[in-house]
């Protein structure tokens, strides 16, 4: 059986899973990114750097944005009803915070190169306006909130993934593979 587009009782649609798992490539290719443009000599380099940065956030932000959308008219498959009432909450209460972050973490970026003046080129013809008024105390400010978010985002992440592989691994269900393309769920 193919993988429907829908979410079914047992398992991710098509939408949800590449929504899922091309977020994670363009975030891990984020951190990349920040480290590089950490490492890399010469202004020009430099530059360029931060501007795909900022192209590839934007981009998340649109992804996070119709991932909601779809998120709210399409309902998970529910957890295993065997898992304790408190793993149900932790699990529900991660994937909402991991959501909050993918919003909130290109937000604090797009406040922050507003606050410092730079315009976000967006694939390079789109220009995002400014949100926030050009200021060194909110550029400062900006800065700190999106570094604290991105530290909170791959600890979350790194439990999440973790949580997963627990699933997989030690409690032998199907959390994992239902998020897996090539599962065959007939
Ligand atoms: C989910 C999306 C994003 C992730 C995971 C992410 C991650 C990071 C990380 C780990 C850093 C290095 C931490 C630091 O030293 O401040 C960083 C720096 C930065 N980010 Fe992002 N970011 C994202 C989206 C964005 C967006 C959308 C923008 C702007 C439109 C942006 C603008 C910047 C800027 C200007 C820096 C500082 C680069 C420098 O050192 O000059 N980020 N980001
Ligand atoms: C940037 C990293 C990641 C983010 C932002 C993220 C985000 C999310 C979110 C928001 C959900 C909830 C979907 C929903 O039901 O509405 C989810 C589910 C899931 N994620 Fe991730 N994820 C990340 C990395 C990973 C990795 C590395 C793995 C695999 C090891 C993974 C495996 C899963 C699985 C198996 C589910 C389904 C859980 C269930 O059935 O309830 N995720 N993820």
């Amino acid at each position: 059986m193919g993988l429907p587009l829908r979410n079914t009782e047992r398992s991710y649609g098509l939408v949800s899973q590449v929504f899922h798992w091309l977020v994670v490539v363009l975030v891990i290719i984020q951190y990349i990114w920040a480290w590089r443009i950490d490492e890399i000599d010469g202004l020009r380099a430099r530059l360029e750097l931060v501007t795909q940065h900022k192209t590839f956030g934007m981009t998340i932000l649109s992804l996070a944005v119709l991932r909601l959308l779809w998120r709210l008219f399409n309902r998970p498959p529910p957890l295993p009803a065997r898992l304790p009432r408190w793993e149900q909450m932790a699990a529900h209460g991660s994937h909402w915070l991991l959501y909050g972050l993918i919003l909130a973490i290109p937000l604090s970026g797009w406040a922050y190169s507003s606050a410092a003046g730079f315009g976000d080129y967006w694939w390079g013809p789109v220009d995002f306006p400014s949100i926030v008024a050009k200021s060194e105390a909110l550029e400062d400010l900006f800065g700190e909130v999106h570094e604290w978010l991105t530290t909170a985002l791959a600890v979350v992440a790194i439990g999440h993934a973790l949580a997963a592989l627990r699933h997989h691994i030690w409690l032998k269900n199907d959390v994992l593979k239902r998020m897996l393309p090539l599962w065959r769920r007939d």
